[in-house]
């Protein structure tokens, strides 16, 4: 009896035979040998059947084969004649589940629209199955490095009733007879909460952003690791999200080589992002370095894509651009006690121009300093009354950051474009499939 494996542990299997269930990936014949590359969500092997000593039921089976069939196999593990540490299969037998009609994704080269409007296809490709295996470890790598640091994680409202990152990207509706609601930009300011019974937390989800920027660094839709932690100040929270970072990147290093070769993924850059120490710049000392090398930059502006790419150049490790003008940043940054101007708060810049990674800071604890920049800014403090009871009742010094999955998965498989790293993307001109 052949014995069920998954592609990905035939080494272990080597001279017996075993079954298979999965898809045909791709399939040639001579004529005489047909050599069936078959996947089954674990990896991909070469099936291989000299069609004429194999008997003409599994012959016939396997001249109607197409490319996506679903079928099982059995067959006989062996070396790759030419390949070190790969396997095939020698096939003894083939049945079809169902004949693939036609596939609209042939090998020749699809333009992007195709494929997105196909996504539901084109995730069986194998550069976005590369793409989503290491999406996969990435998360869990997060979790696991986030367990070790004595993190609980809350689960945030994803129907929220104030933005927390200013009004201007707010996906809103009508909620029964309560009026607006928003979609979550960030669970930040639920942590905040959560923190004075938890210590550290952190949250892992969806958050919705009605950004209109059409660039390959923004979806409408993606995922977000907050975290949050009292008693952390602002070195200490850049600190952690180096640690995390290097964390997740050798997680992916160890397990990946295949899939990053799959990707054609240079992975030097990504060793030095575990070797080498991040580098840290204020945002004023950010300006000075991008406009010196002709940047049209200002200090009171965020960084554009031009910046990113300057600084992505000048630097081959990732980089904190810290303490930013009050100005440009978030109501609940902490303001830098040594100039009030200025706010505790970080961006982690990429290398190789994968722009912002995580957004960070210090929060405002005190409740008189965080009410008088909530009114600055015109929010409705009775929608955030919850908010800043949070420093009445024993407010303490805290901080946090997000990151974003999908701008991480980019910097990992060195994607075109960011809407290879989510299975399903939602951008301004496409919510299908
Ligand atoms: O910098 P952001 O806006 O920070 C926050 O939302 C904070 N509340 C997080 C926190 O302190 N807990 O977003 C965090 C990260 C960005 O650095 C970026 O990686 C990603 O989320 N991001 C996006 N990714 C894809 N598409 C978009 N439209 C994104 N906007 C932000
Ligand atoms: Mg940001």
């Amino acid at each position: 009896m052949a014995m069920p494996a998954f592609i990905k542990d035939l080494a272990q299997h080597e001279g017996t035979e075993v079954s298979l269930k999965g898809w045909v990936n791709n399939i040639r014949s001579s004529g005489k040998i047909a050599f069936i590359e078959l996947r089954d969500g674990t990896g991909y092997v070469q099936a291989v059947a000299v069609l004429d000593s194999i008997g003409t039921e599994c012959a016939d089976a396997i001249r109607a084969l197409s490319q996506e069939t679903s079928v099982a196999v059995t067959g006989k593990v062996s070396k790759h004649p030419k390949r070190a540490n790969e396997y095939e299969l020698q096939l003894t037998g083939v049945s079809a589940y169902q004949i693939s009609e036609e596939y609209p994704l042939s090998k020749k080269a699809h333009g992007p629209d195709f494929l997105l409007e196909n996504r539901h296809l084109w995730l069986r490709s194998k550069r976005q199955w590369a793409i989503q295996k290491i999406r996969n470890t990435a998360i869990n790598a997060i979790y696991e490095f986030l367990n070790g640091e004595n993190f609980t994680k809350i689960d945030c409202p994803i129907i929220t009733s104030t933005a927390c990152e200013g009004t201007t990207t707010l996906f809103d509706f009508e909620y029964f007879d309560l009026g607006k609601a928003y979609l979550s930009q960030s669970g930040q300011l639920y942590l905040e909460a959560a923190i004075f019974a938890h210590g550290r937390c952190f949250d892992f989800g969806p958050v919705f952003r009605a950004e209109k920027s059409k660039t390959k660094k923004h979806l409408t839709e993606f995922w977000m690791m907050d975290a949050e932690m009292a008693y952390v100040e602002h070195a200490q929270n850049m600190e952690i999200q180096e640690r995390m970072i290097k964390f997740v990147f050798k997680a992916v290093l160890e397990k990946h080589q295949a899939e990053l070769k799959m990707l054609e993924r240079d992975t030097v850059p990504l060793q030095r992002v575990i070797d080498k120490p991040f580098v840290k710049m204020t945002h004023a000392q950010a300006v000075e370095l991008l406009r010196s090398l002709g940047s049209e930059i200002t200090p009171d502006l965020d960084l554009g894509a031009n910046d990113e790419r300057l600084l992505a150049q000048a630097y081959d490790v990732p980089v904190f651009i810290e303490k930013w003008p009050v100005k440009i940043k978030a109501f609940y940054m902490k303001r830098d006690p040594s100039d009030p101007d200025l706010v505790l708060g970080s961006d982690l810049m990429a290398t190789e121009g994968f722009g912002e990674i995580c957004g960070g800071s210090q929060r405002e604890d005190d409740y008189r300093l965080l009410l008088s920049r909530m009114e600055g800014e015109h929010l409705n403090i009775e929608a955030f009354r919850w908010y800043l009871d949070l420093r009445k009742y024993g407010s303490v010094p805290h901080s946090g950051f997000g990151i974003g999955l999908e701008r991480l998965v980019n910097w990992l498989t060195g994607a075109e474009h960011i809407r290879e790293t989510i299975p399903f993307p939602r951008m301004i001109t496409r919510f299908y499939p």
